[in-house]
């Protein structure tokens, strides 16, 4: 059990016997930790709480409860303003918390009681089109989150939900015909299909007649034309390999891949189903779905305010040509979801703007009585120094690509300026694994809802909130280690704490199994993130302050078995998040 969960056990029985049948039935009393360590490690407002629902004075309550509890073996209790209780956990009791941690593969993050299968959708890039700084975040926002949520214990299925069936494919098809470099294709598959794209584009705009002839492609394409058919195959499979590399040097790997061209023949049957239903109709010859005024309209996704009126917002699932949109896509996707796979949840990390897309898909999913926990985890964008969406020089999106291909080289100057004797072949792995994870831990280390600064500097400081600073963390404990010699450590071994430092350290690793299962309250990554930051800091905070090779006996071996936990929660920790540990750096 975590601490603050042992805390609210003791809290409860302690009100129990003080209040007894006044103590109201669904009352839970809350310990949370302290933001100030004067207060003590941890602290519950559950006395004023209750003082009020029960009429009488909180800190005589808060006192009753602190008497009831009295001398206790894990904390000792105070009563501070006007009826907070505040928790110290006793050094002893770290000490024992840090030996179970460290006899426990898990560092003491328990496993969910009810797990539940949960479909993560993330990353999704449409093919021939750039994977552009949005789909970095959702990339790497949806799979810390799939680590995460599948270490505490639910079953996890990720799919890559690819655009492999859109309108640009008009202009590929075309394009593929006409001015496809073979050559190129086979060197970059994802750069040429995207000049491609982007030079038909511009034909497009000087001869719009050459529009008409690209959609009459695609609509060949959609009509089964076995040569069109067999050129979107090929797009298709050389997009796949090229992003499967980039998710290799990633280390992001996917359950499955099915695009939205894997729904295709299951669109017309699904709204044929929906107006047979009365669940959608038609309106100027397109299918759609309207408001049913089951909810308030400012809750209503299918009505919108236009000069204080309310006036309809309908999804379409058929354009009046009979073709489907992204929305009837997304309809057959979560049917798939939840009658092939038995999702009880599904997680759609995608950016702010398609909230109004994701709450009407939702809501009708609801209505065609498939309700289930269905969430859109939002994320705003990243903004260039001028605080402007992030562009290259040229005015172009930035690839996903040349981000990480930048993010090593800057690393590798990094590594050349800290360890220039190092082997050529290891500065080489110690720069992907600096300059992917510093990428990864700016992404992961914002709120995800605000909008970031992209700057290179700041992510790649030794100094700071960064990914180097946390692998140069780990790496400085390991070298404690290397200078150590000796057979292997018992770490059954008791452990004391005194001083400040050790027991803040202390502090900071007995919380780790509380904190991880946090990142899922709210699917928000930085709280693990900041977390490990903090738990560096501490490292380094009681590595000036108490001497560990120097130090003797029990003192040295206590101080060993915090720089161990440090290690192996800094590498467990980041791991969630998906960032790697060089040995040396
Ligand atoms: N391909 C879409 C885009 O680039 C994202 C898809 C997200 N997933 C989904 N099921 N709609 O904007």
């Amino acid at each position: 059990m975590t601490i603050p969960g042992i805390l609210e056990e003791k809290l409860s029985s302690a009100l129990k016997a003080v209040l007894g049948e006044e103590l109201p039935a669904d009352f839970r009393a809350s310990v949370t930790p302290s933001a100030d360590l004067r207060f003590g490690d941890y602290q519950s407002n559950a006395a004023m709480v209750l003082a009020k629902r029960c009429r009488t004075n909180p800190r005589a309550l808060a006192q009753q409860v602190a008497d009831r509890i009295g001398q206790d073996a894990v904390c000792s209790l105070e009563i501070a303003g006007p009826g907070f209780i505040n928790f110290r956990i006793r050094p002893e009791f770290y000490a024992a918390r840090l030996l179970a941690m460290l006899a426990d593969d898990r560092l003491g993050v328990e496993k969910v009681q009810a797990p539940k299968t949960i479909v993560i959708d993330f990353s999704a890039p449409n093919v021939a089109k750039p994977m552009h700084v949005g789909h970095i975040r959702s990339t790497i926002i949806g799979d810390a989150l799939s680590r995460v949520a599948r270490f505490v214990g639910h079953h996890v299925i990720t799919d890559n939900h690819i655009g492999d069936w859109g309108t640009q494919f008009g202009m590929i098809l075309w394009g593929w015909k006409n001015i496809l470099d073979e050559q190129a294709l086979a060197a970059n598959p994802i750069d040429e299909l995207l000049r491609v794209y982007k030079d038909v584009n511009l034909m497009c705009k000087e001869k719009p007649e050459l529009l008409d002839t690209c959609k009459a492609e695609l609509v060949k394409l959609q009509a089964g034309d076995g040569e069109n058919l067999a050129i979107w195959k090929r797009c298709v499979e050389v997009s796949k390999s090229g992003l499967s590399k980039i998710y290799d040097q990633l280390d992001i790997h996917f359950d499955y891949w099915l695009g939205e061209s894997f729904y295709n023949d299951a669109l017309a049957p699904l709204v044929d189903g929906m107006i047979a239903a009365g669940m959608a109709r038609e309106s100027d010859g397109a299918i759609c779905v309207f408001s049913d005024g089951s909810v308030p309209p400012n809750e209503d996704p299918f009505l919108v305010q236009d000069k204080g009126e309310w006036r309809a917002n309908p999804c379409i699932i058929r354009k009046a040509d009979g073709g489907f949109l992204y929305a009837t896509t997304d309809l057959a996707t979560l049917d798939h979801r939840i009658r092939t796979w038995g999702a009880d949840s599904i997680w759609y990390v995608v950016g702010a703007p398609q909230a109004l897309h994701f709450r009407q898909i939702f809501s009708t999913q609801r209505r065609r009585g498939m309700d289930g926990d269905y969430r859109h985890i939002a994320f705003g964008s990243i903004l260039g120094d001028d605080r402007k969406p992030f562009k290259t020089r040229s005015g172009d999106t930035v690839s996903l690509q040349d981000v990480l291909d930048e993010a090593i080289e800057r690393a590798a100057r990094v590594v050349e300026e800290k360890s220039p004797d190092m082997p050529d072949e290891e500065k080489k792995r110690v720069a992907e694994v600096v300059g992917i994870g510093a990428v990864k831990f700016a992404e992961l280390s914002q709120n995800r809802m605000t909008d970031y600064v992209f700057n290179w500097d700041k992510m790649l400081a030794l100094q700071g909130d960064t990914a180097p600073y946390l692998q140069n963390s780990y790496v400085r404990v390991r070298s404690i280690f290397r200078k150590l010699d000796g057979g292997p450590l018992d770490w059954s071994a008791p452990i004391q704490l005194s001083e400040d430092a050790e027991i803040h350290l202390a502090r900071l690793l007995a919380r780790y199994g509380e904190v991880v299962p946090q990142v899922l309250d709210d699917c928000r990554p930085n709280v693990l993130a900041a977390y490990l930051f903090d738990l560096a800091r501490a490292f380094h905070s009681f590595y000036e302050a108490c001497p560990v090779l120097k130090s003797e006996g029990p003192v040295r071996h206590s101080r060993l078995a915090l720089c161990e936990l440090t290690a192996r929660t800094l590498k467990h920790g980041l791991g969630l998040l998906g960032i790697q540990l060089p040995d040396r750096m």
